[in-house]
This record gives structure tokens, sequence and C-alpha cells, in this order.
């Protein structure tokens, strides 16, 4: 695992737009096309009921973006859209961290629940979100642009 020195979670800022992108496009969407493109991840970061979170890290003496998330903000509901960790910062709870911060935010908010979809395949993802109380409601074949299922999964926040 990367030695971090430091990680701080903040709000992105348009300018983060690119960097973003290319994290989904690397981490999340890899063999289902790209569809979370700079401008997409912009307007997010500029709409009022989105946050998109930056976890900063600091490593050998250089910050960077070490990992994101975008998390939609709905009446009573919340839904997770996006989370990447850069692979060399993985298990070192950036992850955690985001999906804390963001699950308070929808408490504030006050969320009921929070909803996403995670690939079929993503066995880690998965275990991550299972671990942070979130449970399989659905199996949607096809979801990815018929080219792979995802599962929907929950998290009820008046029980975590
Ligand atoms: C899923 C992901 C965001 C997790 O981020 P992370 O920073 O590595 O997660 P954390 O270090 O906070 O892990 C917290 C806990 O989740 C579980 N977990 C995380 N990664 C796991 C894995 N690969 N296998 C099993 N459990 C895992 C563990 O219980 C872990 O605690 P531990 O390290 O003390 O055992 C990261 O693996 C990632 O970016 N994957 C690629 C993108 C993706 O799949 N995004 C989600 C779908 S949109």
């Amino acid at each position: 695992m990367a030695q971090l020195t430091t990680c701080e979670i903040r709000l992105a800022r348009t300018r983060d737009a690119s960097v973003l992108a290319h994290m989904s496009r690397d981490y999340i969407e890899h063999g289902l096309g790209w569809r979370w493109r700079p401008l997409l991840i912009r307007e997010k970061i500029l709409a009022a009921e989105t946050v998109v979170l930056i976890a900063d890290v600091v490593l050998a003496g250089e910050r960077l973006i070490g990992g994101f998330a975008a998390m939609d903000f709905g009446q009573d509901q919340a839904i997770l859209s996006l989370l990447a960790v850069r692979p060399n910062l993985r298990r070192s709870g950036i992850g955690a961290r985001l999906l804390g911060w963001l699950h308070e935010t929808a408490r504030v908010a006050g969320c009921f629940d929070i909803e996403l979809q995670v690939r079929a395949g993503n066995t880690a993802a998965h275990e991550f979100y299972e671990k942070f109380g979130y449970r399989v409601v659905a199996h949607l074949p096809g979801y990815y642009s018929g080219k792979e299922a995802a599962y929907h999964m929950t998290l009820s926040l008046a029980k975590s």
C-alpha cells in the first residue's frame, strides 16, 4: 500500500472535472464506454442537488486527487452515482471517508435511504458497500448498455 501522509476531504471545483472524468473512465467505466466525460462531471459539480466530493492526498510529497464520489440528493432519497479511489491508494480508508461524509450529509438532508447500482462483476465494490450496510435488492440484467448486469443496492439510513 502507498504511504499516505495527508488525506483531506473537500468539495470538487469545476477545474477538477477533467481529472475526475478520467478517473471515472479508467476505474469505474472501463469496458463500458465513457459516459462521465468532463462536461457531464462539470454539470454535476455545479448542480445544486449534487455533491461531488474529493479526497486530496499527499503522496511522496506530491498533492493529488486520491479518490472522489458524487451523490444526488432528492427529497427522501440520495443516489450514489460515482465513487472511485486510485488503485495504489485502495484499502487505506479513503473510500470509507468519502462514503461516511456523504452518509452524514444525506442524514442531515433528511434522506431515508441511499441507492446505487454496481457492476455485477465488481466483487470488491460489493464487499465494500456491504461492509457499510448496503444490501442487494435487485439484479438488473444488461443494465450497462446490454453489456453487463448491475446489482441495485440500498442502505436504509434509519438502520445504519
Ligand atoms: C470500492 C472502492 C471505492 C473502495 O475504496 P477503498 O478506499 O479501497 O476502501 P476502504 O479502504 O475505505 O475500505 C473499507 C472497507 O471496505 C472493504 N473493502 C474495500 N475494498 C475491498 C476489497 N477489494 N475486497 C473486499 N473488501 C473490501 C473492507 O472491509 C475495507 O476495510 P479493511 O481494509 O479494513 O478490510 C475502490 O475499491 C475502488 O475505487 N474501486 C474501483 C471503482 C469502483 O468499483 N467503484 C464503485 C462502483 S461505482
